[in-house]
């Protein structure tokens, strides 16, 4: 009667097991969702992170897995050209930590291939421009769309989607309208995702400090009337890497937007002018009427590979920066910007004539700065 009775309790304890087991393989446990860390925070340490980054390639790519590899991240890089365009990042974690992975953001498996195994996402996919393969909407709206949608599926919630400072439904320009679509589209299928807005980014790969470099090697810089109007905050990119790792730490971020902007308000025209004199360049402004700028840039705009101004983007070089009250921002991720005087001339300095290379800032005048 023992006997049978013990029988009939382990019959229903394994039957019980059984169905445990059977409910456990429903759940979607992502083994690498529970981070696991070792060593003392170096590039040879383990940070529990496996990060997937789309948008690697570009220009704040290699900022933000540079970071990221510092602190012992495992990172999945997904490319759409040849691998070799990438092998720069390689360098940037320890052997066997960046790990490139072929990919079409057309193609969601492809997308869900390059996410499988990590438990965070950053989405830094952006063009200046559109292209004859990919309008505005697609890369800003339709990409991140999937991505976010795809890494919810996965059960990663700590998703980072960088869009851009001033992203507005009622913007005169495509590309920011775009961004904003781009964000609520993010926001819909992940709705932890973290949204960064940054304002032009400083560096010396950048398209901005750059761009009014090479216009200093005119004998004038062409800007429109409104130069005089307009206040820019341009963020160095270095902060902006850092803002973005501090918000995959950082569990307090999850669902937040941040704006990210530089430490000084400055007046466009005085930025182009303190450019010249870094680069010891002639220092001269001359007005273009909106017409005949907007007509250069449409003819640069019909460059193939890489125009250097649209005519979308003439209209966001003059949108003022400003910041909302109610968004935090670089101080709340716990950055404190770096003053643009501090940088730029280790990006400008290569547009010097080689007989001032080597020259100061001795006599460069400071910056007029702007509440
Ligand atoms: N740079 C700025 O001053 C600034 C300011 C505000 C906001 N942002 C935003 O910050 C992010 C990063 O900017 P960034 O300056 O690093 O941009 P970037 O240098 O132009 O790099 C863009 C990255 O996005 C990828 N990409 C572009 N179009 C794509 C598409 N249709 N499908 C898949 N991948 C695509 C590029 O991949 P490939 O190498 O394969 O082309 C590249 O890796 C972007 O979202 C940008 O809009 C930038």
């Amino acid at each position: 009667m023992a006997m049978a009775t013990v029988r009939a309790s382990t019959q229903t304890y394994f039957g019980n097991l059984a169905v445990l087991r059977g409910r456990l393989q429903n759940v979607r446990c992502h083994y690498s969702t529970v981070p696991i860390k070792r060593g003392a925070g170096g590039r040879s340490s383990v940070s529990g992170l496996t990060v997937t980054v789309f948008g690697a390639t570009g220009f704040l790519g290699r900022y933000v897995v540079n970071r990221l590899g510092r602190v012992g991240s495992q990172i999945v890089v997904p490319h759409r050209g040849d691998e070799y365009y990438c092998n720069h990042l390689k360098v940037m974690g320890d052997l066997g930590q960046i790990n490139f992975q072929p990919y079409s953001p057309r193609d969601p498996e492809t997308v869900l291939n390059a996410m499988k195994y990590s438990n965070v996402v950053i989405n830094l996919i952006g063009r200046d421009y559109e292209t004859r393969n990919y309008n505005f909407h697609e890369t800003h709206v339709e990409v991140p769309r999937l991505i976010a949608a795809t890494a919810n599926s996965l059960g990663i919630t700590n998703l980072i989607h960088v869009s851009a400072l001033n992203a507005d439904h009622n913007s005169p320009s495509k590309f920011l309208k775009s961004k904003i679509e781009g964000e609520e589209a993010v926001r819909d299928a992940c709705p932890s995702a973290v949204i960064v807005r940054p304002a032009d980014m400083a560096g010396e790969e950048d398209k901005f400090l750059n761009y009014y470099s090479y216009l200093a090697r005119l004998r004038f810089v062409p800007v429109l009337s409104e130069a005089f109007e307009i206040y820019k905050s341009p963020i160095f990119v270095v902060d902006v890497a850092k803002a973005i790792v501090n918000a995959v730490t950082d569990p307090q971020s999850a669902g937040r937007t941040y704006e990210l902007t530089g430490s000084d308000r400055l007046l466009l025209a005085d930025l182009i002018n303190y450019i010249q004199q870094v680069t010891y360049r002639p220092q001269h402004i001359a007005i273009v009427p909106k017409r005949i700028y907007n007509l250069i840039a449409y003819i640069l705009e019909l460059n193939p590979f890489f125009p250097r101004l649209t005519r979308d983007k003439l209209i966001r070089q003059y949108i003022s920066d400003s910041n909302s009250e109610d968004i935090p921002g670089l101080e709340d991720l716990g950055i404190k910007p770096v003053p643009l005087e501090s940088y730029a001339i280790q990006i400008v300095r290569r547009h010097r004539q080689p007989d001032s290379y080597k020259k100061t800032l001795d006599d460069v005048k400071p910056l007029r700065k702007s509440s």
